[in-house]
């Protein structure tokens, strides 16, 4: 079988918040496609042999200076391969500017809905409706396309709001089909990849792994590896894959920092150790992380010594293992992208749980096999690795644990009382069918003040829960879920008759910004 990465599609990213979104649509039609930034080596580009290419939008103006242009080497491609480009917003900006046509400022500037017509038929918008939904987001418009460009639909303001130059190959669209606002977005794509640019549908969790498996085996041969396990989807289906692919060679560590959410510790040595048969070791460092967190309420200091602590923990049952070459990490194609987006280096360590802060003792080469994979696909493979849904659907969980959520004092008891209210949160959803699909993440927080409250005719001087729940599509923006008041009622009645010092629970809604999910 042919490795499923060759003959996709390469997105450039010009800076627009959606670049990422752009790759996922086309993966979700079973084709690879990969971003790269937009003056990335034209070598690293055509690596996998792309049939396409998508530039993204942006947040420039193209005729200012600076301003990031379309490479020179692309329209040489596509003059003598005849590869397809599609410009998207700013990415069809740089393409008019590459090929000498004019961009200026709109005078009405587009943000949000808008209606676009067809004016020609075109194999970009074929067999879509004459008019259309789209979202827009722009400033500039194409003034006059580059010669050989024809207008395939127009909107009000926009008479270029999507165009093409049909014999070249060579499309533009003034708007985001790769939004769920753009209702037809995810057809025009489809007649991009595989209508203009040829794609076959090859993609999938089942060519994915069949793939990993022999490309962990070629880099790792005879030699063991260690994996990080912290309980969390990446570094759960990263450890499945492995072991999959190389069974006894890997051994898994798992540091219990009693900073996890209930049951959740006899849940990973149950799902990996007794299901998976994975070599675990599984150590219980909870006496240590709440002996050195005592005292200590400030956010930072309280993150910085976990991280430490956690170093510390992980090196030491490291050091027992004998001739261990490699490290497993989970790291994902999220981090990737960022990594080469802020010219770091090319293997980004994951903030949580940093164990690429190893002493240098333990130095490993890295294998991270979901390294080209976004977050639903290290779940669809998760599934088709046999892992049960609790984990592969396990909620987004700080590095740093529940220790982000107890503010103030950590102690065991305030621990305690926090599992206890997070698990009856967490439970109530789940029976109502909201977690993970009306909310993507929700949770509880212990606050560090006391109220007043009356049980029986007691006055009580107690601990107050917040409950968090919020909906967002990439946690870097969020709102407040707007749960039913009688699933709220019914979990606050749970909570102050269930957990023990608990006398008040309030529901928190704020949006990011200004907020942020977790409290700190
Ligand atoms: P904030 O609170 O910044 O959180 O809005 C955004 C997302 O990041 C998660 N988060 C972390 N994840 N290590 C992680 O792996 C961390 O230290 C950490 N802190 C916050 C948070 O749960 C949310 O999903």
């Amino acid at each position: 079988m042919t490795d499923p990465r060759y003959g996709g599609i390469a997105v450039l990213d010009f800076g627009s918040q959606y670049t990422q979104l752009i790759a996922r649509r086309v993966r979700e039609q079973n084709v690879y496609a990969e971003v790269f930034p937009f003056d990335a080596d034209p070598a690293k580009v055509n690596a996998h042999e792309p049939r396409g290419y998508i530039l993204s939008g942006g947040p420039s103006s193209v005729y200012e200076p600076g301003a990031p242009q379309l490479a020179h080497w692309m329209l040489k491609r596509n003059q003598e391969t005849h590869t397809p480009i599609l410009g998207v917003c700013y990415g069809m900006q740089a393409l008019t500017h590459a090929l000498g046509g004019i961009v200026s400022p709109s005078q009405a500037r587009e943000f949000g809905p808008a209606q676009i017509q067809q004016t020609q038929y075109s194999p970009l918008l074929h067999g879509l409706p004459g008019q259309m939904n789209v979202w827009m987001s722009h400033g500039d418009r194409i003034e006059q396309p580059p010669s050989g460009f024809l207008p395939l639909a127009e909107s009000d303001n926009s008479p270029h709001a999507a165009m093409g130059d049909l014999t070249r190959g060579l499309y533009g669209v003034q708007f985001h089909p790769e939004v769920v606002h753009t209702p037809q977005g995810a057809e025009i794509l489809h007649n991009f990849i595989f209508g203009i640019c040829g794609c076959e549908a090859n993609w999938s969790p089942a060519s994915f792994i069949e793939d990993a498996l022999a490309a962990i085996r070629a880099q790792v041969g005879d030699e063991k590896v260690l994996l990080g396990l912290s309980g969390g989807v990446d570094s759960a289906v990263a450890g499945a894959l492995i072991h999959r692919a190389i069974s006894d060679q890997l051994t898994a560590i798992f540091v219990n920092t009693g900073l996890l959410r209930l049951n959740e510790p006899e849940d990973v040595v149950r799902v990996f150790q007794d299901e998976q048969g994975m070599n675990l070791i599984a150590v219980d460092a909870t006496e240590n992380f709440l002996e050195g967190l005592q005292g200590k309420t400030e956010p930072e200091q309280k993150r910085k010594l976990i991280g430490k602590l956690f170093i510390d923990t992980f090196a030491e049952s490291a050091r027992h293992l004998q001739g261990v070459k490699f490290l497993a990490q989970g790291t994902i194609y999220p981090d990737v992208i960022e990594s080469a987006a802020n010219s770091k280096s090319a293997h980004v360590i994951k903030s949580h749980h940093n164990v690429g802060g190893l002493p240098d003792d333990l130095q490993f080469k890295l294998v991270e096999p979901l390294r080209d994979l976004f977050k639903d696909e290290v779940r669809k493979v998760g599934t088709a690795l046999g892992l049960p849904d609790h984990i592969v659907w396990r909620q987004p969980f700080p590095g740093p644990g529940l220790a982000v959520r107890c503010l103030g004092d950590i102690t065991w008891e305030r621990l305690e009382t926090l599992r206890q209210a997070d698990a009856i949160f967490t439970e109530e959803l789940d029976k109502a069918g909201l977690l993970m699909r009306g909310t993507a993440q929700a949770f509880a927080v212990l606050l560090p003040v006391k109220s007043v409250g009356v049980m029986g005719d007691q006055r009580t001087y107690e601990e107050v829960i917040a409950l968090r729940a919020v909906t967002t599509d990439d946690f870097m923006t969020a709102d407040w879920a707007r749960l039913p008041y009688d699933l709220l009622a019914k979990v606050s009645n749970r909570i102050v008759n269930e957990v023990r010092r608990v006398n008040r629970v309030t529901y928190d809604i704020t949006s990011k910004p200004p907020g942020t999910i977790e409290w700190e």
